[in-house]
Parts: structure tokens; C-alpha cells; sequence
């Protein structure tokens, strides 16, 4: 006869103990919760049938993503979140205000749209060799600590509510920071009480840089020296998009209880709970296992070799690029490429077209149109997903590039039709320029 008691399909390894409470106690608790159930402490309920919503048990595997977090990282308080600029906007939203200045060694798009949208003012302090794309340095991300010790005595430290360092720096050329540089940033706030964040996406390439550049940590793994990075800051945004591996996933974290409890607060708001920040548990999962394989050096040294591999095999030919080659991504410096074409004409999003008629390429333009007037070079970025192409498919990759760049005197530049109020690059639109006629200006709408 088959066998009909049902048993719940799992064994329970973690219990959370229940608190009996009488009568009495539960009348004053009640009267302390101002008689809303919402306000009552979870170990005063016996049995909460409060929601279904996000009361499920967690497995194991997804507690390990919360831990992992802390294991790497290692804040206080990791607040998950959707995506990276979910965490943006919040850690923004509780420390910024309107007059405040944010410095950072280059804002992204999101992160300066983030900032900005509190009425913040973001400051990218770059070292002077970050300009210059030809221009060879091992940690071209670093950012200017004089320049920042002089803002800060400049428009006073009571303005600046934190400085951020974006590891690797993405709109900068994908260019590592170095420890050194992370060690002198925080001295300079120490010494003006105010906290460091790291914007944290592509921490494993940065380390893994560090360990290939910086004298001291050839004998470290990516993870320690992961771990000492984030030793020197107070807290952290991240995009698992990146270096977690994910396909969608983010965190904020902190070393500070009132800040974590605000940004708790606003997370409720919009994202979800501080358990799951909008994330299913297979995200959470997901992220887990990504921010460790992210930091296995058998991986990480095939990254940046084969990021390289495009880089060097487009040089070798003249095609002008940010060099040394960046963890993520080569950046083609578009105004050396197309010098016919003015800034104000877009030739990184001229460039990015012309690679996509060429061979169905997609690249993103990092300059004019993505920074405006912030814009200090052109570049149109070619980021490589992690694990997903081969050689070959590189290779093709360089052979429509170098197509391209054989005919790079009949390419026109372009200009704006429509643009949005901010982060107008994700829906601007252009028509491209007759041969030797000058801009018009844009349609403001929106
Ligand atoms: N910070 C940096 C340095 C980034 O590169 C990104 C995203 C974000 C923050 C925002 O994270 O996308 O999860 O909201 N960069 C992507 C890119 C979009 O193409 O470089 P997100």
C-alpha cells in the first residue's frame, strides 16, 4: 500500500527559539506598540501570520550569500539591493543634501546622476595622468590626493559627506587604485572626520591588479587583499552585475549603525525588506557563489590577459586606446581616432555607430554625450562580459575595429536631435552631420 503521511520535504538545521509570553505581558506589549501590530518586536509573537510575503525559510545556500558579503567585505551592516544604483540612490538620499560635494576619482554615469539628483555637487579628482589615454601608469585610477586635501579645506569638511573611490575606475579606462592610494585617501578623511565609500563593482579585478603591480602583494590572494581594501573604508555600494558575477544583485554596506538604520527605512520604501532588497532568494544565491568565483586567480588572470588580448592586438595597428589596458573593458579614445571630428560633434558615439554598421558590434560611447560639459576625453568603451566570448570571437571583434579604423577619414560626427534632463545618453537621439557643417544646437525637451 503506498505509504499517504506527507512529510515536510526537508530537516530543519537552524531553529529560531519562540518566546512564550503571558497574558499580562502581552497586554503591555501592545500598549507599547501603540497598539499596532507592525511596531511589535518579532520574539514577542508566538506564531506571525502577519504576511506570506517574505516569510519563507531561507536554505542554507542563501544565508551563505548574506555571509559571503560579510566575509569579503567585511561591514557591519549589508543592506541588499536591486541593483547598484538602488544602492546609490540610497546611500546618497541619507548622507547627501543640496550644497554637499561628493568627491570621487571618477563618478559613473548613475553615480553622478545619483548624486546630482540630491542636489549634491560630484567632484571627479582623477590623477593628471588619467587624462591622457596614451599615458602609461599602473594605477591610472588613483585619485589626486592633493587635489582632494585642497577641496576639502576649500569648501569646508562640514560639505563633503563622504569621498568615494570607484574600484576599478570605470569611466576613467577601467583603471586600477592602489592600496597606497586607498591608504592615503582615507588619512586625508580621517583627519576630517569624514567616511569613505568604495564604489566597490569590479573589486576583484582591482585586487588581482594590486597583486600583479603593487610591490608587497605578490604573495597575496585577490581575497586578502579584497579584504585589506575594504579594511580602509567605512563603507561600500556594489553592483553584482560585476564582479558578483550575477545577472541582477546589488548591495550597500556600512560601519555605521544610525546610517544602516536610515538606509533600512528608505530600502522599505521602494526596494524590500533589509533581507532581500528586492532580490529573489536565487539572486541572493547567485551573488554568493559569484563574489568567490570572481575572486579565484585562475579566473582572474584569464580576465585581464584576455581583456588585454583585444587591447594589444588594436594598438599593435595605431588604433589609439586607453592605455595600459583596463580589467573590464578597452577604451578606444575616439577624438585621436576621428581628430576631424569636434568633441561637441560626438565622435565617440560617431565611432560606436560605425563599429556597429561594420560588424554588428555594440560599444558605448564614455565622454561627451554620457558627461557633458564633466567630459574630459571620448572614448567608446568595448566591455567584455565575464565568460561568455572565445578567442575567436575577439578576434573577429579586432578585425572589424581595425576595418574601421582604415576608413576612419570618411567618418562624419553627429548631432543632438532630443536629449532627456538627466542620464540623456540611454535615450538621446542624433542625426549625423554634412560633411563639414558645424553643430547645431540641441532640442532641450524634458
Ligand atoms: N558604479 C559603477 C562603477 C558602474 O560601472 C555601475 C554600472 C554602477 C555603479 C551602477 O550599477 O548598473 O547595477 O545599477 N555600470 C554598468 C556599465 C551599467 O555598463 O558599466 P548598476
Amino acid at each position: 500500500m503506498p505509504i499517504k503521511t506527507i512529510i515536510e520535504p526537508f530537516r530543519i538545521k537552524s531553529v529560531e527559539p519562540i518566546r512564550r509570553t503571558t497574558r499580562d505581558e502581552r497586554q503591555q506589549l501592545l500598549e507599547a506598540a501603540g497598539y499596532n501590530l507592525f511596531l511589535m518586536p518579532a520574539d514577542a509573537i508566538l506564531i506571525d501570520l502577519l504576511t506570506d510575503s517574505g516569510t519563507c525559510a531561507m536554505s542554507t545556500e542563501q544565508w551563505a550569500a548574506m555571509m559571503s558579503v560579510q566575509a569579503i567585505f567585511g561591514f557591519k551592516h549589508v543592506i541588499p539591493t536591486h541593483q547598484g544604483r538602488a544602492a546609490e540612490r540610497i546611500l546618497f538620499g541619507v548622507m547627501c543634501k543640496k550644497g554637499d560635494v561628493v568627491p570621487n576619482n571618477t563618478h559613473f554615469d548613475t553615480t553622478r546622476a545619483n548624486c546630482e539628483f540630491v542636489g549634491a555637487e560630484a567632484v571627479d579628482l582623477p590623477i593628471p595622468e588619467a587624462l591622457e589615454p596614451a599615458r602609461l601608469h599602473p594605477f591610472k585610477g588613483n585619485m589626486d590626493t592633493a587635489r582632494l586635501a585642497e577641496l576639502i579645506e576649500r569648501v569646508g569638511a562640514k560639505r563633503v559627506p563622504l569621498v568615494m573611490l570607484t574600484v576599478t575606475n570605470n569611466s576613467g579606462g577601467g583603471q586600477p587604485v592602489s592600496m597606497a592610494n586607498i591608504r592615503a585617501v582615507k588619512e586625508i578623511c580621517a583627519r576630517h572626520g569624514i567616511p569613505l565609500y568604495i564604489d566597490a563593482c569590479r573589486y576583484a579585478e582591482n585586487a588581482y591588479f594590486i597583486k600583479l603591480r603593487e610591490p608587497g602583494y605578490a604573495e597575496r590572494t585577490p581575497r586578502e587583499i579584497a579584504q585589506e581594501m575594504f579594511s580602509h573604508a567605512d563603507g561600500c555600494t556594489m553592483s553584482a552585475k560585476k564582479d558578483g558575477m550575477a545577472n541582477i544583485g546589488g548591495f550597500l554596506c556600512t560601519n555605521d549603525d544610525a546610517i544602516a538604520q536610515q538606509e533600512k527605512d528608505l530600502l522599505i520604501l521602494t526596494e524590500g525588506f533589509p533581507t532581500y532588497g528586492g532580490l529573489a532568494g536565487r539572486d541572493l544565491d547567485a551573488i554568493a557563489v559569484g563574489l568567490n568565483e570572481a575572486l579565484e586567480e585562475d579566473y582572474l588572470n584569464y580576465r585581464i590577459v584576455s581583456t588585454a588580448y583585444l587591447g594589444n592586438h588594436i594598438a599593435r595597428e595605431g588604433v589609439p586606446i586607453v592605455q595600459p589596458p583596463g580589467g573590464h573593458a578597452i577604451y578606444i579614445d575616439a577624438r585621436a581616432f576621428l581628430p576631424q571630428v569636434l568633441p561637441a560633434e560626438f565622435p565617440g558615439v560617431a565611432l560606436a555607430g560605425e563599429l556597429y554598421v561594420e560588424g554588428g558590434i555594440r560599444s558605448v560611447e564614455i565622454g561627451t554625450l554620457m558627461f557633458g560639459e564633466h567630459a574630459t576625453m571620448d572614448l567608446v568603451r568595448l566591455a567584455i562580459p565575464r565568460r561568455v566570448y572565445t578567442q575567436s570571437h575577439v578576434d573577429y571583434v579586432v578585425e572589424v575595429i581595425l576595418e574601421v579604423w582604415r576608413r576612419r577619414e570618411q567618418i562624419r560626427g553627429l548631432e543632438l536631435t532630443y536629449q532627456a534632463a538627466f542620464l540623456r545618453h540611454f535615450s538621446a537621439r542624433f542625426r549625423p552631420l554634412a560633411p563639414s557643417a558645424a553643430p547645431q544646437p540641441a532640442t532641450h525637451q524634458g
